[in-house]
């Protein structure tokens, strides 16, 4: 299924055509996929290049890894993630490496390298979906998180499948349209409420 984004002005057709359905074909990825996912988090830029991401990969071929990656997700994600050909969950270090000092800007490098991996899993015809519905003290624990390493976001990839799929209350959501605000409500300039679209 399609859902490209409705826009005022046009964008890059990757960044239209990205969207994050739950629907999934129970299908594993090459390790080429999963590679070139990766080195487009590599390659995210970030504040002092501190590259504050960090990566938990689950491939659905170690049966054994899926799953205890499947666990560290809340119920309601893990019941259509569970399809996915690859789980991940982002982790961010929150300290400088060089002066230990709180890195301010760790989340949102890990999730600029997020929005790159979204763009890259597009353009290999896959499809991705984030979560924040993770546990995150299961995370720590079966990860053996250190001190500073903070679990950000679940991360489930793979091709996506049609809406008939999922148990009916998600396939209705699945087809629902793409909502967003709209410029003129989240863009402005000279005071804050200002619209910078007229
Ligand atoms: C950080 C983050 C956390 C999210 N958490 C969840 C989640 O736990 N469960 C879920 O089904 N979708 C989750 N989503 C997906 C959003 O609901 C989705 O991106 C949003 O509705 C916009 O839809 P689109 O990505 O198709 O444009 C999350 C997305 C992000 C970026």
């Amino acid at each position: 299924m399609e859902k490209p984004a409705e826009t005022q002005f046009p964008i890059q057709d990757l960044i239209a055509r990205r969207w994050s359905p739950r629907a999934f074909q129970p299908k594993a990825l090459s390790r080429e996929q999963v590679g070139a996912l990766l080195e487009a988090v590599r390659w995210a830029p970030s504040s002092f290049n501190e590259q504050p991401w960090r990566m938990m990969v689950a491939e659905r071929g170690d049966a054994a890894a899926f799953e205890a990656m499947l666990g560290c997700l809340l119920p309601g994600n893990q019941t259509w993630a569970q399809h996915a050909g690859l789980l991940m969950v982002s982790l961010a270090q929150t300290r400088f490496k060089r002066n230990d000092r709180v890195n301010r800007h760790a989340f949102h490098d890990v999730g600029l390298a997020m929005g790159q991996l979204g763009i890259q899993a597009t353009a290999l015809g896959l499809s991705l979906h984030q979560m924040a519905g993770i546990d995150v003290d299961r995370i720590r624990q079966t990860y053996a998180l250190q001190e500073g390493c903070e679990p950000v976001a679940g991360v489930a990839v793979g091709y996506a499948a049609e809406p008939e799929s999922l148990p009916e209350n998600l396939a209705e959501r699945e087809r629902a349209p793409r909502q967003r605000m709209a410029l003129k409500d989240l863009v402005f300039t000279g005071t804050f409420g200002h619209p910078w679209l007229g």
